[in-house]
C-alpha cells in the first residue's frame, strides 16, 4: 500500500529524473522513443487518444483494478488469438511496467514530453 502513497505524491512529468519506486524511469530519449510507440503503434489499434479502437481501451478507467504483472506481460508477449502482438523484441520488461504504470496512473507520455528521437 505505501508505494500507492508514493506515486500518487511523485510530481510526475515536471520531473522525468526522479526515481520511482519498482520501475526505474527510462531516460529522455527512450522515453521519447516509448511515447511515440505509444500513440502511433499502439494508438493504431488502441485509438490515438487511446479510447479504444480494435484494441482495448488504456486509459486509466479501464485499466482500474487489473493485475500489472498481467498487463505487463500482455504488452511483452501479446495475447494469443488476439490482434494485440508481443513487443518484448523492442522494449524491456521494466520499459513495458514503466507503460503500464504511466497508463493506469492516466499520465501516458506524450510525444512532445521529452524530445530528442525523431
Ligand atoms: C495490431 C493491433 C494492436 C497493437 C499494435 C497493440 N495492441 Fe494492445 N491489444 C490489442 C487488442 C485487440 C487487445 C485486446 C485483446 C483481448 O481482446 O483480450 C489488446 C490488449 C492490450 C492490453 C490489455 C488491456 C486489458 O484491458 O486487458 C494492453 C495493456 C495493451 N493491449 C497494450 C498495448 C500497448 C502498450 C501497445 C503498444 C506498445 C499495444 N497494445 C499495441 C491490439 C493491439
Amino acid at each position: 500500500m505505501a508505494w500507492l502513497l508514493v506515486f500518487v505524491a511523485a510530481p510526475g512529468a515536471a520531473a522525468p529524473d526522479t526515481t520511482q519506486p519498482g520501475t526505474s524511469a527510462p531516460d529522455p530519449a527512450r522515453e521519447a522513443q516509448l511515447a511515440h510507440w505509444l500513440r502511433d503503434d499502439c494508438g493504431a489499434c488502441h485509438g490515438m487518444t487511446l479510447r479504444g479502437g480494435l484494441g482495448s481501451p488504456l486509459t486509466a478507467d479501464a485499466l482500474a483494478g487489473k493485475p500489472r504483472d498481467s498487463l505487463v506481460a500482455t504488452v511483452l508477449h501479446g495475447r494469443p488469438g488476439t490482434a494485440m502482438p508481443p513487443w518484448q523484441p523492442f522494449m524491456t520488461q521494466d520499459e513495458a511496467q514503466w507503460l503500464i504504470e504511466q497508463l493506469q496512473r492516466g499520465t501516458p507520455p506524450t510525444v512532445t514530453s521529452a524530445g530528442g528521437v525523431p
